[in-house]
């Protein structure tokens, strides 16, 4: 597709070359061309065929352990086999040329930092981290008894993935980072979220609040989509590297 497709307005161009701080909110849908799927897709999302209440709480893992991990064995499993896709590299370029950059994101794939990216804001953690699920610390190794879950080596209690799940916290310094960024930002970038999961969805609001440009890069409208500045709809595999091509024609990605 070429980039005139999406018709970049001057002033969001001018604004992306020149801002001293640019920040950018990604979901899963910055992974669904690398084949991950995404958690609120009609047919194809996680959330489409799994109950969140079975598989992402605290109370479901003290339910069934044994079940919980191994659906997270099986998502670690599918990302080995997955690639960063030119959404992500885009990004990964971004950093390079902006000095003022910071990305935060919901994903839990890891995705952004193969793709290059060196400053990863992780609000939702990261799936191939574990943590001790009774004292939260995290735990790189342990004996492997063939127990599902295995457990920690220092108190015995099961492991976890260092994910957040539905009723727990965000890693507190992981968002005063986010919020900080977003409210000083001259350009926000809303990329592949549905806007719906607070606190993350707070975020380019915050942005908005502060006098930022505003952009949304998604295939479907979200609730953030009537206050963004700018809506482009689409693949961002597509629009990114369409973006980058048009804010600097040197652009090595394309
Ligand atoms: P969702 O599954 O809620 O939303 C994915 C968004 O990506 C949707 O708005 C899609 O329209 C869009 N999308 C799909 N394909 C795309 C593409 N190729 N390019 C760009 N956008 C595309 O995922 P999130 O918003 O990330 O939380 O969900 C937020 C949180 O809810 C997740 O981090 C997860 C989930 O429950 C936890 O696990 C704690």
């Amino acid at each position: 597709m070429g980039s005139d497709v999406f018709n970049f307005p001057a002033q969001l161009l001018n604004v992306l070359r020149s801002a001293s701080r640019v920040t950018v909110l990604t979901g899963a849908g910055i992974s669904a061309e690398s084949g991950v799927p995404t958690f609120r897709d009609a047919q194809t999302g996680l959330w489409a065929k799994y109950k969140p209440e079975d598989l992402a709480t605290p109370e479901a893992f003290q339910r069934n352990p044994r079940l919980v991990w191994d659906w997270y064995a099986w998502r670690r499993e599918q990302l080995g086999g997955v690639a960063p896709n030119a959404g992500h590299l885009a990004l990964a370029e971004m950093e390079q040329r902006l000095p003022g950059f910071t990305l935060v994101t919901q994903n839990v794939d890891g995705l952004h930092q193969r793709a290059g990216n060196r400053r990863v804001v992780e609000l939702h953690g990261n799936i191939t981290r574990t943590k001790c699920f009774d004292e939260r610390c995290l735990v790189e190794s342990w004996e492997e008894t063939g127990e599902v879950p295995p457990h920690c080596p220092s108190c015995g209690g099961n492991l976890r993935p260092d994910v957040v799940w539905f009723g727990e916290a965000l890693p507190p310094e992981a968002f005063a980072q986010a919020l900080s960024a977003s409210r000083a930002c001259e350009l926000f970038l809303s990329i592949g979220t549905s806007s719906l999961v607070y606190p993350a969805a707070a975020l380019p609001h915050e942005a908005l609040e502060h006098r930022a440009v505003v952009v949304e890069i998604n295939p479907n409208t979200t609730p953030l989509s009537l206050q963004a500045s700018y809506c482009f709809r689409g693949p961002s595999g597509q629009i990114l590297p369409a973006l980058l091509k048009e804010a600097w024609s040197d652009s090595p990605s394309l």
